[in-house]
Protein backbone atom coordinates (compact mmCIF):
# COMPACT_ATOMS: atom_id res chain seq x y z
CA UNK A 1 0.00 0.00 0.00
CA UNK A 2 1.51 3.54 -1.13
CA UNK A 3 1.17 5.91 2.00
CA UNK A 4 -0.59 9.06 1.51
CA UNK A 5 1.50 12.10 -0.38
CA UNK A 6 1.32 15.53 -1.60
CA UNK A 7 0.12 16.09 -5.33
CA UNK A 8 3.45 17.07 -6.74
CA UNK A 9 3.63 19.57 -9.86
CA UNK A 10 6.63 20.04 -11.68
CA UNK A 11 7.48 23.27 -13.19
CA UNK A 12 10.15 24.49 -14.79
CA UNK A 13 11.57 27.16 -17.67
CA UNK A 14 13.63 25.25 -20.56
CA UNK A 15 15.05 26.77 -24.21
CA UNK A 16 13.73 25.04 -27.23
CA UNK A 17 16.58 23.20 -27.17
CA UNK A 18 15.92 21.75 -23.70
CA UNK A 19 18.07 23.48 -21.15
CA UNK A 20 17.70 24.79 -17.98
CA UNK A 21 20.18 26.83 -17.78
CA UNK A 22 23.80 27.60 -19.43
CA UNK A 23 26.82 25.73 -18.96
CA UNK A 24 28.23 28.39 -16.21
CA UNK A 25 25.02 26.96 -14.24
CA UNK A 26 24.54 30.39 -12.75
CA UNK A 27 20.64 30.75 -12.90
CA UNK A 28 20.27 32.10 -16.63
CA UNK A 29 17.09 34.12 -16.57
CA UNK A 30 14.65 32.08 -19.16
CA UNK A 31 11.31 32.98 -18.03
CA UNK A 32 9.50 36.07 -19.66
CA UNK A 33 8.02 38.47 -17.67
CA UNK A 34 4.73 36.89 -18.83
CA UNK A 35 6.20 33.62 -17.47
CA UNK A 36 7.04 35.10 -14.30
CA UNK A 37 3.49 35.63 -13.50
CA UNK A 38 2.09 32.34 -14.59
CA UNK A 39 5.25 31.12 -12.25
CA UNK A 40 3.96 33.43 -9.30
CA UNK A 41 0.21 32.20 -9.56
CA UNK A 42 1.27 28.54 -9.54
CA UNK A 43 3.13 29.57 -6.36
CA UNK A 44 0.40 31.15 -4.87
CA UNK A 45 -1.91 27.90 -5.13
CA UNK A 46 1.02 25.75 -3.19
CA UNK A 47 1.37 24.42 0.01
CA UNK A 48 5.36 24.48 -0.51
CA UNK A 49 8.08 24.98 -3.22
CA UNK A 50 10.57 22.58 -3.33
CA UNK A 51 13.88 22.74 -4.51
CA UNK A 52 16.97 20.39 -5.13
CA UNK A 53 20.26 21.11 -3.69
CA UNK A 54 22.30 22.55 -6.21
CA UNK A 55 19.54 24.93 -7.11
CA UNK A 56 19.53 25.73 -3.19
CA UNK A 57 23.34 25.99 -2.69
CA UNK A 58 24.21 27.62 -5.60
CA UNK A 59 21.18 30.14 -7.03
CA UNK A 60 20.14 30.19 -3.53
CA UNK A 61 16.41 31.47 -4.43
CA UNK A 62 13.70 33.49 -2.57
CA UNK A 63 11.02 31.51 -3.62
CA UNK A 64 8.55 33.89 -2.53
CA UNK A 65 5.20 34.94 -3.95
CA UNK A 66 5.77 37.76 -5.36
CA UNK A 67 2.33 39.64 -6.17
CA UNK A 68 1.32 41.13 -2.89
CA UNK A 69 -2.23 41.25 -4.30
CA UNK A 70 -1.67 36.88 -4.21
CA UNK A 71 -0.10 36.52 -1.10
CA UNK A 72 -3.32 38.59 0.36
CA UNK A 73 -5.37 36.62 -1.06
CA UNK A 74 -4.42 33.48 0.22
CA UNK A 75 -4.33 35.30 3.69
CA UNK A 76 -7.89 36.36 2.85
CA UNK A 77 -8.26 32.02 2.56
CA UNK A 78 -6.24 31.72 6.01
CA UNK A 79 -3.42 30.60 4.26
CA UNK A 80 -0.03 31.79 5.45
CA UNK A 81 1.26 34.59 2.54
CA UNK A 82 4.01 32.59 1.09
CA UNK A 83 4.18 28.63 0.45
CA UNK A 84 6.64 27.18 2.67
CA UNK A 85 10.00 26.64 1.39
CA UNK A 86 11.64 23.40 0.96
CA UNK A 87 15.56 22.10 0.30
CA UNK A 88 16.24 18.59 -0.78
CA UNK A 89 19.83 18.54 -0.14
CA UNK A 90 22.53 16.31 0.71
CA UNK A 91 25.12 18.37 2.91
CA UNK A 92 23.12 21.55 4.15
CA UNK A 93 25.80 24.11 4.67
CA UNK A 94 23.78 27.00 3.70
CA UNK A 95 24.68 30.14 5.11
CA UNK A 96 22.08 31.26 8.17
CA UNK A 97 21.52 34.67 5.93
CA UNK A 98 20.69 33.29 2.50
CA UNK A 99 17.80 33.96 0.97
CA UNK A 100 16.40 30.66 0.99
CA UNK A 101 16.33 31.31 4.72
CA UNK A 102 16.34 34.88 5.20
CA UNK A 103 13.48 36.28 2.68
CA UNK A 104 10.37 35.64 4.10
CA UNK A 105 7.95 35.48 5.70
CA UNK A 106 7.72 31.66 4.64
CA UNK A 107 8.13 28.13 6.89
CA UNK A 108 11.48 26.75 6.02
CA UNK A 109 11.83 23.31 5.86
CA UNK A 110 15.01 20.89 4.58
CA UNK A 111 15.21 17.47 4.28
CA UNK A 112 18.71 16.35 4.39
CA UNK A 113 20.64 12.83 5.15
CA UNK A 114 23.79 12.76 8.31
CA UNK A 115 26.35 14.66 6.23
CA UNK A 116 24.90 17.52 7.32
CA UNK A 117 26.51 17.97 11.07
CA UNK A 118 24.62 18.25 14.21
CA UNK A 119 27.02 21.69 14.85
CA UNK A 120 25.14 23.31 11.05
CA UNK A 121 21.72 21.85 12.33
CA UNK A 122 21.64 23.83 15.16
CA UNK A 123 22.69 26.80 12.66
CA UNK A 124 20.00 26.32 10.43
CA UNK A 125 17.50 25.75 13.27
CA UNK A 126 18.39 29.14 15.03
CA UNK A 127 18.18 30.60 11.67
CA UNK A 128 14.57 29.41 11.59
CA UNK A 129 14.55 26.18 9.22
CA UNK A 130 13.21 22.59 10.34
CA UNK A 131 15.95 20.08 9.53
CA UNK A 132 14.69 16.55 9.19
CA UNK A 133 16.98 13.69 8.06
CA UNK A 134 15.54 11.35 5.43
CA UNK A 135 17.85 8.70 3.70
CA UNK A 136 21.57 8.08 4.44
CA UNK A 137 23.61 9.20 1.20
CA UNK A 138 20.72 11.17 -0.71
CA UNK A 139 17.58 12.14 1.09
CA UNK A 140 14.88 9.60 0.69
CA UNK A 141 12.15 11.63 -1.56
CA UNK A 142 9.21 9.11 -0.90
CA UNK A 143 9.87 9.75 2.58
CA UNK A 144 10.18 13.52 2.51
CA UNK A 145 6.95 13.98 0.48
CA UNK A 146 5.13 11.59 2.93
CA UNK A 147 6.15 13.43 5.66
CA UNK A 148 5.18 16.59 3.83
CA UNK A 149 1.56 14.78 3.90
CA UNK A 150 1.83 14.16 7.31
CA UNK A 151 2.44 18.03 7.84
CA UNK A 152 -0.69 18.71 5.80
CA UNK A 153 0.55 19.58 2.91
CA UNK A 154 -1.67 18.46 0.11
CA UNK A 155 -0.43 20.38 -3.06
CA UNK A 156 3.27 21.28 -3.41
CA UNK A 157 5.41 22.41 -7.13
CA UNK A 158 9.03 21.79 -7.65
CA UNK A 159 10.77 24.47 -9.23
CA UNK A 160 13.72 21.80 -10.36
CA UNK A 161 16.65 21.47 -10.98
CA UNK A 162 17.04 18.81 -13.40
CA UNK A 163 18.99 15.97 -11.16
CA UNK A 164 15.50 16.47 -8.89
CA UNK A 165 12.93 16.30 -11.26
CA UNK A 166 14.66 13.03 -13.33
CA UNK A 167 14.58 11.35 -9.71
CA UNK A 168 10.94 12.15 -8.79
CA UNK A 169 10.07 11.33 -12.75
CA UNK A 170 11.99 7.97 -11.98
CA UNK A 171 10.21 6.90 -8.70
CA UNK A 172 6.98 7.90 -9.90
CA UNK A 173 6.75 10.31 -7.29
CA UNK A 174 5.04 13.41 -10.18
CA UNK A 175 1.77 14.34 -11.13
CA UNK A 176 1.71 17.16 -13.50
CA UNK A 177 4.71 18.61 -15.38
CA UNK A 178 3.93 22.38 -16.86
CA UNK A 179 6.52 23.72 -18.97
CA UNK A 180 7.53 27.06 -20.38
CA UNK A 181 9.79 26.78 -23.69
CA UNK A 182 11.37 29.92 -24.43
CA UNK A 183 12.72 31.17 -28.11
CA UNK A 184 16.00 30.42 -27.08
CA UNK A 185 18.95 28.00 -27.93
CA UNK A 186 21.36 27.98 -24.97
CA UNK A 187 23.51 24.72 -26.13
CA UNK A 188 26.24 23.33 -24.51
CA UNK A 189 26.64 19.00 -24.08
CA UNK A 190 27.01 19.91 -20.21
CA UNK A 191 24.04 22.65 -19.75
CA UNK A 192 21.80 21.43 -17.21
CA UNK A 193 18.56 20.20 -18.58
CA UNK A 194 14.57 19.12 -17.63
CA UNK A 195 15.71 15.66 -16.19
CA UNK A 196 19.37 15.03 -15.71
CA UNK A 197 21.07 12.41 -13.43
CA UNK A 198 21.51 8.61 -15.42
CA UNK A 199 18.71 8.88 -17.91
CA UNK A 200 16.45 6.34 -18.66
CA UNK A 201 15.97 3.58 -21.66
CA UNK A 202 12.88 3.70 -24.22
CA UNK A 203 10.93 0.99 -22.53
CA UNK A 204 11.68 3.25 -19.19
CA UNK A 205 10.48 6.70 -20.68
CA UNK A 206 7.83 8.38 -18.29
CA UNK A 207 4.85 8.92 -20.40
CA UNK A 208 2.75 12.08 -20.57
CA UNK A 209 -0.31 12.96 -21.85
CA UNK A 210 -0.89 16.80 -22.96
CA UNK A 211 -3.48 18.72 -21.03
CA UNK A 212 -3.54 22.42 -21.90
CA UNK A 213 -0.71 24.27 -24.58
CA UNK A 214 -0.86 28.32 -24.42
CA UNK A 215 1.23 30.83 -27.27
CA UNK A 216 2.55 33.60 -25.15
CA UNK A 217 3.52 36.96 -27.38
CA UNK A 218 6.88 37.10 -26.09
CA UNK A 219 7.07 34.00 -27.94
CA UNK A 220 7.08 31.35 -25.47
CA UNK A 221 4.87 28.46 -25.18
CA UNK A 222 3.48 26.53 -21.93
CA UNK A 223 2.62 23.08 -22.13
CA UNK A 224 0.72 21.16 -19.02
CA UNK A 225 1.18 17.53 -19.14
CA UNK A 226 -0.11 14.83 -16.86
CA UNK A 227 2.61 12.52 -16.15
CA UNK A 228 1.00 9.16 -16.69
CA UNK A 229 2.11 6.57 -14.15
CA UNK A 230 3.69 3.71 -14.99
CA UNK A 231 2.07 0.13 -14.54
CA UNK A 232 5.67 -1.71 -14.29
N1 LIG B 1 15.05 26.76 -15.64
C1 LIG B 1 14.50 26.33 -14.52
O1 LIG B 1 13.26 26.24 -14.40
C2 LIG B 1 15.41 25.90 -13.37
C3 LIG B 1 14.86 25.65 -12.12
C4 LIG B 1 15.72 25.24 -11.10
C5 LIG B 1 17.08 25.07 -11.33
N2 LIG B 1 17.57 25.33 -12.57
C6 LIG B 1 19.00 25.14 -12.87
O2 LIG B 1 19.33 23.77 -12.66
C7 LIG B 1 20.70 23.68 -12.23
C8 LIG B 1 20.76 22.88 -10.94
O3 LIG B 1 20.24 21.61 -11.20
P1 LIG B 1 21.01 20.28 -10.75
O4 LIG B 1 20.43 19.16 -11.50
O5 LIG B 1 22.49 20.50 -10.83
O6 LIG B 1 20.69 20.18 -9.20
P2 LIG B 1 19.33 20.08 -8.37
O7 LIG B 1 18.37 19.18 -9.04
O8 LIG B 1 18.91 21.45 -7.98
O9 LIG B 1 19.87 19.40 -7.03
C9 LIG B 1 20.34 18.08 -7.12
C10 LIG B 1 21.10 17.78 -5.86
O10 LIG B 1 20.18 17.58 -4.78
C11 LIG B 1 20.74 16.64 -3.87
N3 LIG B 1 19.82 15.54 -3.59
C12 LIG B 1 19.64 15.04 -2.36
N4 LIG B 1 18.80 13.99 -2.37
C13 LIG B 1 18.47 13.81 -3.66
C14 LIG B 1 17.65 12.86 -4.33
N5 LIG B 1 17.01 11.89 -3.67
N6 LIG B 1 17.52 12.97 -5.66
C15 LIG B 1 18.16 13.96 -6.35
N7 LIG B 1 18.95 14.90 -5.77
C16 LIG B 1 19.11 14.82 -4.46
C17 LIG B 1 21.99 16.03 -4.54
O11 LIG B 1 23.10 16.62 -3.95
P3 LIG B 1 24.39 15.70 -3.67
O12 LIG B 1 24.91 15.39 -5.04
O13 LIG B 1 25.23 16.64 -2.85
O14 LIG B 1 23.94 14.48 -2.94
C18 LIG B 1 21.86 16.47 -5.99
O15 LIG B 1 23.10 16.72 -6.60
C19 LIG B 1 21.21 25.11 -12.04
O16 LIG B 1 21.92 25.50 -13.18
C20 LIG B 1 19.91 25.90 -11.92
O17 LIG B 1 20.06 27.23 -12.34
C21 LIG B 1 16.77 25.76 -13.58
Amino acid sequence: MTLPRPFVLINAAMTADGKLDTVARRGAQISSEDDWQRVDALRAASDAIIIGGRTLLDEDPRLLVKSAERRNARAARGLPKNPAKVGIVSLADLRPESRFLSAGPARRILYTTPRTSITQTRRLEEAGAEVYFMGSERVDLTAALRHLHELGFRRVMVEGGGTLIAELLRLGLADELHLYIAPLIFGGADAPTLADAGGMSRDEAVRLKRLGLDLFDDGGIVVRYEIIKSTK
